[in-house]
């Protein structure tokens, strides 16, 4: 094993180098613009999975962008029990606006202070080239690996993995593994390596209120005709009572709650409120009375505006009474909400409490399902192993608030048993201006991932 980690120490300046150059590469899934770009960007990650060695590689069209797949199944030849292990990620990035607040533009990456900076940094090109690095590290060294390695590197996780429900249903033999690797969540904080068991769902919908046929004078019109703007405001605001409780009839009624133990643990992880307030530069958290921050931000379900929208925007003052008002609502979902359920309580909810002075319609954008891992399975026991060997510390184990869609689907369509192993903070920006991926993690990343296929190799 000490080559193979010997290998990554010497290697890390030309990683630096060619992760620069997957971050050049605008693959933003929702930017119809940046279509070709996506395209691109699969090829890319089709040569960077041929120069680490790996075999059989394909690029899949989809109804949307492109799937990439790779494999390296030779370690089963002397040992037919050695399990198969797929890892999963995603090339594509999140759009870039605003612009103007990235200190270096998002696609021209950046070192400064042990951090890379672009779009992709650390969600998710940083981390599936960590993992890229980890197998070549093995393929380089000793021209094979511990375990069967497949790799499945789709391009539409930040537009609700759309199309891969039925890519995973069509290539269920290709695809056909034990366990399944994911590197797109957070650590618990610098230095602080943690296993995530646990993602929230999601629910993303659009609602629009329509009230004159034109946009109309505000003083001439104003206080006789339903504005929609205020109409919206109204909607939205009856959303959540006064304990921050969500209040679409039926929202809770799946929602496992937390066990007096879940509880506890999470009483007992190290966490700051003060340093988290500062770091975010708000007075007070805020959330459901009752639960603590770290609670409210994984383990409960929420209901927030993403971008609102109607009349006059721009600078100064215009009178107007807009004839349109529009909303991105999302809801974080945690087990065991059931996504197309949530969207149809919503839409009931706000057909039922829109004044009949205008009309709306309600669409659900994508959306994907909570899902819990396992804690005891063997890729979990290994991937702790690989972290404490990597980092000196005992990860822990943690829940996060974000998703991946097709987590759940992982376990239902392929059974196999999901890992997700993540090296990104969550002060590092993604989605935001600014995203980032600490050099150090990085580093370390590669060689925990390194760890994990003689782990799991040598795991009962
Ligand atoms: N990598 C994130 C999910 C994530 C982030 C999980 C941090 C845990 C901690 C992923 O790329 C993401 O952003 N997912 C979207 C899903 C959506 C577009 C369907 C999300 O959570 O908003
Ligand atoms: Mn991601
Ligand atoms: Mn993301």
């Amino acid at each position: 094993m000490s080559a193979v980690l010997e290998y990554i120490e010497r290697n890390h300046a030309q990683y630096l180098e060619e992760l620069k150059e997957f971050l050049k590469i605008p693959s933003i899934s929702t930017a119809p613009e940046h279509k070709s770009d996506v395209v691109r960007c699969a090829e890319w990650v089709s040569q960077s999975m041929k120069s680490i060695g790996l075999e059989n590689i394909q690029i899949f069209p989809t109804a949307g962008h492109p799937v990439v797949y790779g494999e390296f199944l030779h370690a089963g030849v002397d040992n037919p029990n050695v399990p198969t292990v797929l890892f999963y990620g995603h090339y594509d990035v999140q759009p870039v606006d605003p612009l103007h607040l990235w200190t270096n533009p998002p696609f021209e990456p950046v070192v400064r202070d042990g951090k890379i900076f672009a779009r992709g940094a650390v969600d998710d090109k940083g981390q599936v080239f960590m993992q890229f690095k980890s197998l070549e590290a093995h393929l380089k060294t000793n021209g094979k690996l511990p375990v069967n390695v497949k790799v499945l590197i789709e391009g539409e996780e930040e537009i609700g993995s759309v199309n891969l429900e039925s890519f995973l249903n069509t290539h269920k033999e290709l695809l056909a593994c034990d366990t399944v690797l994911i590197s797109d969540t957070s650590m618990f904080g610098e230095d602080l390596p943690s296993l995530c068991y646990a993602l929230r769902g999601l629910t993303y919908m659009e609602v629009t209120v329509t009230g004159p046929n034109r946009d109309l004078h505000s003083g001439v019109f104003g206080g006789a005709v339903e504005n929609p703007a205020n109409a919206l405001c109204t909607i939205i605001a009856k959303l959540k009572d006064e304990y921050g409780r969500i209040t679409v009839p039926g929202f809770y009624d799946d929602v496992k709650n937390l066990t007096p133990q879940e509880r506890d643990e999470y009483a007992r992880l190290p966490f700051d409120e003060t340093a988290y307030r500062k770091e975010l530069n708000i007075v007070a958290t805020d959330g459901e009375f009752g639960y603590s921050t770290l609670e409210r931000a994984s383990a409960r379900p929420t209901l927030d505006v993403n971008g609102i929208w109607s009349g006059f925007t721009g600078e100064g003052a215009k009178t107007v009474l807009p004839s349109e008002a529009s909303a991105k609502v999302s809801m974080r979902l945690v087990p065991n909400q059931d996504t197309n359920d949530i969207a149809k309580k919503f839409e009931a909810y706000i057909r039922h409490i829109a004044p009949p002075t205008v009309t709306v319609e309600v669409t659900n954008l994508h959306g994907g399902n909570p899902a819990i891992t396992p804690i005891d399975s063997k890729g979990v026991k290994a991937a702790m192993h690989a972290l404490e060997q990597a980092y000196g510390k005992t990860p822990f184990l943690t829940r996060e608030g974000g998703s991946i869609p097709i987590v759940l689907l992982f376990e239902k369509i392929l059974n196999a048993s999901v890992v997700l192993m993540g090296f990104g903070l969550n002060t590092e920006n993604a989605h935001s201006p600014d995203e980032h991926f600490h050099l150090n993690n990085f580093y370390k990343g590669i060689v925990a991932s390194a760890l994990f296929y003689d782990e799991i190799a040598s795991t009962k």
